[in-house]
């Protein structure tokens, strides 16, 4: 199938109410220029259950410099464990050293992470997406409420489209509780980031993520000092819409 003729509408009321194993499955078979983008953090189930379906899957994550130690160590885990070609992506140096030059290396505390995040996240995927026909993210609905609660479980990527290039967004595990994921990793002895035992639910760069207190939210620990609706890193930027629309 090319994404083309992809009846996206049509195939997110069908898949609503499947698992996120038949979603990967239809995903991997429908495409054929398809990766996995992989955080370092519990979307590793999708790892998981994507080698289970075809062990030459392609997964990438985007190595922003700026991650935890424990996230990189995982990474290469990973690696390892399922015997992966893990690609990873780097941003461009030029743009990280002119930020810096002119910044310093925390300007996202003064003025917010769009920038540090365009050049270091979103310019480096747009790169690699640009050369794809799909990609499968590890968005869930209850990751953030502000942000996240209509994701389906395949749409058109409205933030890395263009006239030219029409790109599908998968998003099997989008209506999947985060018990669901961790129940998942303990029966099928997934490895999982070492920072999950230390506090940490969701995880990012280094410096914008912080574990959180009992009851908090997860996404409490992401760009704490930014306001809720404001916290997408630009990777999923068409979810700001979508919210605005509601
Ligand atoms: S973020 O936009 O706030 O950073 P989040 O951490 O919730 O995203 O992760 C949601 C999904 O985005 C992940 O499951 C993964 O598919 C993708 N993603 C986020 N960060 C990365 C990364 N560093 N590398 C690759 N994919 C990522
Ligand atoms: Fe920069 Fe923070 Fe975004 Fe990472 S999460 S790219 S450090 S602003």
């Amino acid at each position: 199938m090319t994404n083309a003729t992809f009846n996206i509408k049509q195939l997110a009321v069908q898949y609503d109410t499947k698992g996120p194993e038949e979603i990967l499955r239809f995903a991997l078979n429908s495409f054929e220029r398809i990766a996995v983008s992989f955080s370092g953090a519990e979307d590793v189930v999708l790892v998981d259950m994507a080698t289970k379906i075809k062990k030459s899957v392609h997964v990438l994550s985007l190595d922003t410099g700026r991650l935890h130690p424990e996230t990189y160590r995982f990474l290469e885990q990973v690696r390892e464990h399922y015997g992966l070609a893990l690609e990873v992506l780097s941003p461009d140096p030029a743009a990280v050293e002119a930020l810096v030059r002119k910044k310093g290396l925390f300007s996202f505390y003064k003025d917010g992470h769009k920038e540090c995040c365009g050049i270091r996240k979103v310019e480096p995927l747009r790169r690699r997406l640009n050369t794809l026909d799909a990609w499968i993210t590890g968005q869930r609905k209850d990751q953030s409420p502000g942000t996240r609660a209509a994701i389906p479980v395949v749409e058109e990527d409205r933030a890395f489209s263009s006239a030219e290039h029409r790109l599908v967004k998968f998003n099997p595990l989008a209506n999947w509780t985060s018990d669901q994921v961790w129940q998942y990793i303990r029966a099928n002895d997934v490895p999982f980031n070492e920072l999950h035992a230390k506090g940490y639910i969701s995880i990012g760069c280094e410096p914008c993520t912080r574990p959180v207190l009992p009851g908090e939210h997860e996404r409490a620990g992401r760009w704490w000092w930014e306001e809720e609706t404001l916290k997408e890193c630009g990777l999923h930027s068409g979810n700001l819409t979508k919210a605005a629309n509601e």
